[in-house]
């Protein structure tokens, strides 16, 4: 196992379309999923993609302790080819942060209800439907695989910043 270095906004591969995975239980694949997983844990992230690792293949993984889920937690989860599809036209606005785009946050809406499908790292078929921040987790992870980062789907950029001053900024107006 291995931590991986993570590509920053700008670097080219967070911005391409990833490829499908063809072999899921090929040794290298088995390998990026373990790294993926322990360079995840490392840096404290709720997920993480194949491309923020440099590998522009269609994985994603994600987990979320209950405190951020409204007290279910989200099982670490691999979802190897994933489709995300939303189950109704709700929206919710929620603060959002990447590992590719370091101390920096930003509101971002996403669907609340979402229905997610794809490949478990033995070639399983996992299918879910999430809501809240596990709906919102998948859509964000899934997004890097199409070479979409948050800030693109924000539609009020005044709430993009530095996370310090964006949480200075709220403490203010809550006064
Ligand atoms: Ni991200």
């Amino acid at each position: 196992m291995a931590i991986l270095k993570i590509a920053r906004m700008g670097h080219s591969v967070l911005a391409r379309p990833a490829a499908p995975v063809e072999d899921v239980k090929a040794a290298e694949i088995q390998r990026l999923v373990d790294d993926m997983i322990e360079t995840m844990e490392d840096a404290g992230g709720a997920g993480l993609a194949a491309p923020q690792v440099h590998i522009p293949l269609r994985i994603v993984i994600f987990h979320a302790p209950p405190s951020r889920n409204d007290g279910a937690p989200v099982p670490l989860t691999v979802l190897i080819n994933p489709v995300v599809q939303p189950l109704d036209d709700r929206m919710q606005v929620g603060y959002e942060g990447c590992l590719s785009l370091p101390g920096l946050t930003g509101a971002v809406p996403r669907y609340h209800n979402v229905r997610y499908s794809g490949l478990d790292r033995h070639g399983e078929m996992v299918e879910r439907v999430a809501e809240g921040f596990h709906a919102r987790v998948v859509q964000h992870e899934c997004d890097h695989l199409d070479g979409v980062l948050y800030p693109s789907r924000m539609d009020d950029l005044s709430t993009f910043g530095f996370v310090e001053e964006v949480r200075r900024a709220m403490m203010e107006q809550k006064e």
